[in-house]
């Protein structure tokens, strides 16, 4: 309704199941959002893929003004429509097609939703919030710049200069997820293969489908989730065109030895090794600079995770001046929002505000593990801000008592390995003897 009075149209919002017939009855829409903003248009046919065709049998329709006046129908029952004055209109739906590969895709999406307020241990993001720095250039920002489409080249020098890089090395993304799409649309191709150990980051896998790419995993070795650096080296013989390596990896916690990694890509260079490193504050485990000077070596970070940023989306990707500009070359010109531009200034200026919040998730570890081995719960800490738990109860039924008692966590239902267990995020001392209280009442209780 808002967005309708924005719009000033006039116009409704219609729910899933009405359908909206245009004056020249040539298409039908029913998602009401998409209907909505079609209607706020001059007349256009619309998005091709809501597209409509067919003939009615009514001519209750108005003239051709080219005003917008679309006629409500609603659904009279199998292989008809009425519209709003009882006329019956007949036609067949036809949807057009994405490409082969597209239709193959299911939407890759995460359980985002209803979580403020609540105590996020479900996607490893900081749990105190960025620096006062950030915000208070983020309140700061002029209106004048919200206007403007954002610079890149003095963050790129100022990221470069942490990092102890030239600026050519690195490149900026809407968050890293981001710059893992540009990897594969850059790198990925049909016939192509990615080669990683599961279970690892679930973003990897849509990226690879989406290019048509095989994709080979390799398990992590049991019981510790150790990385199976034999198996992998022997699949590098194949050529795979892309290696990704979380390190350390999403959900295991499994650390790599960047001198072995640093040696792989070295030993094999048809292949992009893309080491992930969200989580390398939580460890110090790194093939940057050093790695730099190795071409088909490729470093992802962030400043979702420890700087608090998530929501304003801000990844790097830090490589060779070759395959950063490759990137660039599937990226759009601003895709990097001006608010993320600004607070990443700021927080690159407080690295004492990582620093400290990664000291205060150690001696949460440190306070939690303990207590987690003397309860006798199976569980799996190794680097990174979360830990896996398999708790005694039905993991829904648990899961579901954690969220109303405000605690929320992330199942892996599903995944290689660690299926039956939960992620648990680790926050400040505070947030997890808060999670162990609760953690301990739901379970006496499901
Ligand atoms: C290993 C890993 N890589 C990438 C991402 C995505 O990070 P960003 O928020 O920077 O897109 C995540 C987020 O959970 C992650 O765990």
């Amino acid at each position: 309704m808002e967005l309708s009075s924005r719009l000033g149209y006039g116009i409704r919002l219609y729910d899933d199941s009405d359908l909206l017939l245009t004056p020249s009855r040539k298409c039908v829409s029913a998602k009401g959002a998409v209907v909505a903003l079609i209607q706020a248009l001059p007349w256009e046919p619309p998005c091709r893929d809501m597209e409509l065709t067919g003939s009615t049998e009514s001519s209750g329709g108005t003239p051709e003004t080219g005003k917008v006046e679309p006629i409500l129908l609603q659904r009279t029952g199998v292989g008809g429509l009425a519209n709003q004055h009882g006329h019956r209109e007949a036609f067949t739906m036809s949807i057009l097609k994405a490409s082969p590969l597209v239709e193959a895709l299911q939407t890759y999406s995460a359980p985002l939703e209803g979580r403020r307020g609540l105590l996020r241990l479900d996607f490893n993001e900081n749990t105190v919030g960025p620096s006062p720095l950030v915000v208070a250039a983020v309140r700061a920002m002029a209106p004048e710049h919200y206007g403007m489409y954002p610079e890149y080249d003095k963050l790129k020098h100022r990221y470069a200069q942490a990092l102890g890089v030239a600026k050519e090395h690195v490149g900026l993304f809407n968050g890293a997820d981001g710059a893992i799409h540009a990897v594969f649309q850059a790198f990925g191709a049909v016939g192509e293969t990615l080669l990683m150990a599961t279970p690892t980051f679930g973003y990897y896998a849509p990226c690879a489908c989406q290019q048509g790419m095989t994709i080979r995993t390799v398990p992590y070795g049991l019981p510790g989730f150790h990385y199976p650096r034999q198996a992998v080296a022997q699949a590098l013989q194949s050529r795979p065109r892309l290696l990704m390596i979380c390190n350390p990896n999403n959900p295991t916690g499994t650390r790599m030895d960047p001198d072995w990694i640093r040696a792989m890509a070295a030993a094999h260079a048809n292949t992009l090794v893309v080491v992930d490193e969200l989580y390398e504050a939580f460890t110090g485990d790194t093939v940057l600079p050093l790695a730099l000077q190795q071409p088909n070596l490729l470093v992802l970070r962030s400043l979702s995770k420890t700087a608090g940023l998530a929501a304003l989306r801000l990844g790097f990707a830090v490589g060779s001046p070759g395959i950063v500009e490759r990137l660039e070359r599937v990226t759009g010109p601003y895709d990097v929002n001006g608010f993320a531009v600004t607070a990443a200034f700021a927080a690159l200026d407080d690295p004492g505000h990582v620093r400290s919040y990664v000291q205060e998730v150690g001696a949460a570890r440190d306070w939690l593990l303990p207590r987690l081995a003397a309860a006798g719960l199976r569980h799996h800490c190794d680097g990174g801000n979360y830990l896996l738990l398999w708790p005694d109860q039905d993991l829904d039924s648990l899961v579901a008592a954690l969220r109303r008692r405000g605690v929320l966590v992330r199942p892996m239902t599903g995944k290689p390995l660690v299926d039956g267990s939960v992620r648990v995020s680790i926050g400040s001392c505070a947030q997890m003897k808060l999670f162990w209280e609760r953690y301990q009442q739901c379970a006496a209780v499901v």
